[in-house]
């Protein structure tokens, strides 16, 4: 067998121009959505990621601002450039590049955004209205996963699903949005017993680990639905996941590619966040 391709290049332009033609509407009420990035020191991926992020929400129409501080900033001047954003009418949405530097709590930072603008769904406030089924901001990875199983007509009702990894950024927030789905959810981590054994049962497979093709042929259903969260680069410079898609595209019925699956989908739902916290404004 082999994997259809579920292509996250093509789906997230969809959703970005979609979400270009609502900015056009809500700027006809006199209000452009606005996102601030705040981005501490040097680290070259996150310079990438926050270039990307800017660059996809000028095209779609969106205002958007990027707070540049030193890597040695006192997190108290972190604390109030964030009060500032929060108290700033033309910045609906603010989210804090991580990782942030060591001597920073990221826990505080976080926490110092405002929930209505937390368009990272990352506050607590905010993870625990989406563990309780109220969600304002769904996290935009998790929440890019779930356009994409819509996208495959995947049914989640009664769905054997497995996460693998537990972060607060992905796994976490991914579980829940698969039980509100109803499906039945395993969270797997880095003290699983025989992974294999979790993962081969699951119809859906999230694998977001950070672990350079961890999940092989052998550790998959036939026929599942295996969504690659990890982007690695390999020793010859070329980009690998979570997954080894080689052995697992044989295996999988559908499968998303690194790159060009579920990253461009982070940054689109990036945007819907955005633009629905602008929209609450409206209201
Ligand atoms: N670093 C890696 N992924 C993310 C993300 O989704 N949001 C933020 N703020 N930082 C990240």
């Amino acid at each position: 067998m082999t994997a259809r391709i579920i292509d996250g290049k093509a789906l997230s332009a969809a959703i970005k121009a979609d979400v270009a033609q609502r900015v056009v509407q809500l700027k006809k009420q006199g209000i452009t959505p606005g996102l601030a990035v705040v981005l501490v020191g040097e680290d070259p991926a996150s310079h990438v990621y926050v270039r990307n992020k800017a660059a996809a929400c000028e095209k779609a129409g969106l205002y958007s601002r990027v707070v540049r501080l030193a890597a040695d900033v006192p997190e108290e001047q972190l604390l109030n450039t964030v009060r500032e954003l929060n108290a700033d009418s033309t910045i609906h949405g603010i989210l804090v590049q991580l990782p942030l530097p060591s001597h920073m709590n990221a826990a505080r930072v976080i926490e110092t955004i405002a929930a209505e603008k937390d368009v990272d769904g990352f506050h607590i406030s905010n993870a625990g209205l989406l563990m309780t089924g109220q969600p304002l901001f769904r996290p935009c990875t998790p929440y890019g996963i779930m356009k994409m199983l819509e996208s495959e007509n995947a049914v989640l009702r009664g769905a054997e699903a497995v996460v693998v990894g537990a972060s607060n950024i992905v796994g976490k927030p991914m579980a829940m949005l698969l039980l509100a789905a109803g499906a039945t959810v395993t969270l797997c981590n880095s003290k699983t017993r025989d992974l294999g054994a979790q993962t081969r049962r699951a119809d859906v497979l999230v694998v977001a680990t950070g672990k350079p093709e961890m999940i092989t042929g052998e550790m998959i259903k036939p026929g599942a639905i295996v969504i690659d969260v990890g982007i690695n680069r390999k020793a010859d410079g070329k980009l690998t996941g979570d997954v080894q898609f080689e052995s697992a595209s044989q295996v999988a019925g559908a499968i998303t590619p690194v790159p060009g699956g579920v990253g461009p989908m982070t940054i689109a739902m990036l945007l819907v966040n955005t633009l629905e916290a602008a929209e609450r404004c409206a209201e």
